[in-house]
């Protein structure tokens, strides 16, 4: 049995993980993302690979970063959210353990995942939104993962769907991701606490205290019935739907899966997402219309793709055994 470590690193949590050659996590663990000190980001990844190797043969170690990486799957050019600029990470986690290691886009790497184990199975072609900090985004076409020239493909947050609109940490305006993220949840929520609203109060009261309110407990206070939190998710999802509409005249895939911490909300997201993807796509009542579905493998789903095609990659590197 060939064990792969997965690492996701977000732009908030780090998610680890040990998993097995069918996608199963035998072992996760998650801590907070150093989001400004690039050294202290590969300190977590190395001390994430050590405990597993106290328990566990790990053969490979991938990592799944929010940002854009090459095409040679070494070096992390730019991240919107994290501190890294052209960071060789590849070769750094290489020095530090030892291991066949290659490093991928977080998104490319949940995408993966849900290709080869979850929702996406036996599609041959698969568009994956991830809704997180920001959105990340994956192409399985034709059963391949498409990584484009140079291994940016997919940064389908950073479209502007809104000319001068809200600003970007990618340094444009009006970006995909400005509208349809978790970050707009987080906003809208941290803003309410402020203005001590009623919603912001139940805000509070569902996360225990304001520091800990986020973008996931609007969606918990959404599916737990409360009509303001569900509008705020329903305008999320209707920014989602006209996104995949212009995926769709681009791409035109046959499923979208959609993952993220706001995919949790599930048909709270979904209906209001289909609605306007139904509206907005191109050539409607003449083509096949995508089916747009949950992700299935949660908040794994980044470290299992990204443990999986390390293996493979080690795999083909090395003499057949
Ligand atoms: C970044 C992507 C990343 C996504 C999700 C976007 O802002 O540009 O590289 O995949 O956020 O983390
Ligand atoms: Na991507
Ligand atoms: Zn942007």
């Amino acid at each position: 049995e060939r064990l792969a470590v997965g690492i996701d690193i977000g732009g908030t949590k780090i998610a680890g993980g040990v998993v097995d050659e069918d996608g199963r996590v035998l072992a996760r663990t998650q801590r907070a993302t150093p989001t400004t000190d690039p050294a202290a980001v590969l300190d977590a990844i190395s001390a994430i690979v050590d405990e597993f190797r106290g328990d566990f043969a790990v053969r490979a170690v991938g990592v799944g970063a929010a940002g854009y990486v090459d095409v040679t799957g070494s070096t992390v050019v730019f991240s919107p959210h994290l501190a890294w600029r052209n960071e060789p990470l590849r070769d750094a986690v290489v020095r530090r353990t030892r291991l066949p290691v290659l490093v991928d886009n977080d998104a490319n790497a949940a995408g993966w995942a849900e290709w080869r184990f979850g929702a996406a199975q036996n599609h041959p072609d698969v568009v994956l939104v991830n809704l997180g900090t920001g959105i990340g985004g994956a192409m399985v076409l034709d059963g391949r993962l498409y990584r484009g020239h140079s291994g940016m493909a997919g940064e389908f947050g950073h479209q502007r769907v809104v000319a001068d609109g809200r600003p970007c940490e990618c340094g444009n305006h009006g970006c995909w991701e400005q509208y349809a993220s978790g970050r707009v949840l987080e906003r809208r929520a941290l803003e309410a606490v402020d203005a001590g609203s009623d919603i912001g109060r139940a805000l509070v009261e569902l996360a225990g205290a304001p520091e800990r309110v986020d973008g996931a407990a609007v969606g918990r206070l959404a599916v737990a019935g409360h009509e303001e939190a569900g509008a705020w998710v329903a305008e999320v999802g209707q920014w989602l739907g006209i996104g995949l509409a212009n995926l769709a005249a681009a791409l035109d895939p046959g499923i979208f899966v959609i993952g993220g911490g706001v995919s949790e909300t599930g048909e709270a997201l979904l209906r209001p997402a289909r609605t306007a993807f139904a509206d907005h796509l191109t050539g409607r009542g003449y083509r096949a219309e995508a089916r747009i579905v949950a992700a299935h493998l949660g908040n794994d789903a980044g470290l299992v793709g990204a443990a999986d095609l390390a293996r493979l990659r080690a795999r083909r590197r090395r003499p057949a055994s």
